[in-house]
């Protein structure tokens, strides 16, 4: 379709101060919208919803369920299971990240979830790359550290964590809980930045605490977490 120029268009304001110019403009507007064929549209409304939680934003809201309610076996966990002498804690995400509004864990307890977990060697049916809950790290370096006073008591781990400003034996592979606020723009994840994505932090959380999460249910706390 052959439309007319509208020449002054970029410049109305510049066109107020100048009547002939201004004048000029009005008519060719006027010839623009007349022209044939002329389909103007409607004007974009401003959309807050992000473009990721597209098409629709209930998986955000399922997410969230999923965060607050998922009930999780938390077990084996250094800091909670070791120190308050329970072998299971019933809880859910929230159980750990539990400040509102920031999400960190509200208490200073810095805790070990075995991201810190060295690679599983091919002699004990690993892969030499991944850790024993699909964490990739081949590339760090894996501590041994013999507890004081004893001959093998050992604990291998890629980052002794806590253990480093505490000098304690029981603080080793602990991290505290982060703020998880704004996860979306500051990838990868954990202290180690092992996992790339946010779906490998769910798929952590799956294997690590046994969820049995489906592909869907996977999709939306990715989708929570990243609107945070
Ligand atoms: C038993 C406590 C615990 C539970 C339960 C828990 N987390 Fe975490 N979370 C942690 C700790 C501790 C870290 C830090 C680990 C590290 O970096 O070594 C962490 C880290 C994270 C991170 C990485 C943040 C960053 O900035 O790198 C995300 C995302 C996250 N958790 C989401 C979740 C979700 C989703 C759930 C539920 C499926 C969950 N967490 C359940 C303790 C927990």
């Amino acid at each position: 379709m052959d439309l007319p120029e509208l020449t002054e268009a970029r410049a109305p304001h510049v066109t107020d101060r100048f009547p002939a110019r201004r004048e000029r403009f009005l008519e060719e507007l006027e010839r623009f919208l007349a022209a044939p064929g002329l389909r103007i549209r409607e004007p974009q409304k401003l959309c807050r919803r992000p473009p990721h939680a597209a098409p629709g934003s209930r998986g955000v809201a399922r997410g969230q369920a999923l965060f607050n309610t998922l009930p999780i076996a938390i077990t084996d966990v250094s800091g909670i299971n070791d120190d308050f002498n329970v072998k299971t804690v019933m809880g859910t995400c929230t159980t750990c990240h539990d400040t509102p509004h920031a999400g960190n864990h509200s208490v200073p307890t810095p805790l070990d979830i075995g991201v810190a977990d060295p690679p599983v060697a091919h002699a004990a049916g690993g892969d030499g790359v991944h850790n024993r809950f699909g964490l990739p790290v081949a590339d760090m370096p894996v501590y041994v550290l013999r507890r004081n006073g004893t001959v093998d008591d050992l604990k291998l781990v890629t980052d002794p964590g806590r253990a480093l400003i505490t000098g304690k034996w029981k603080d080793v592979g602990r991290f505290k809980g982060p703020i998880l606020r704004a996860l979306a723009g500051r990838a990868p994840y954990f202290h180690n930045g092992s996992a790339a994505s946010l779906l490998d932090v769910v798929n952590f959380y799956d294997a690590r605490f046994a969820l049995g999460l489906t592909p869907q249910q996977k999709l939306d706390l990715v989708a929570f977490l990243r609107t945070l």
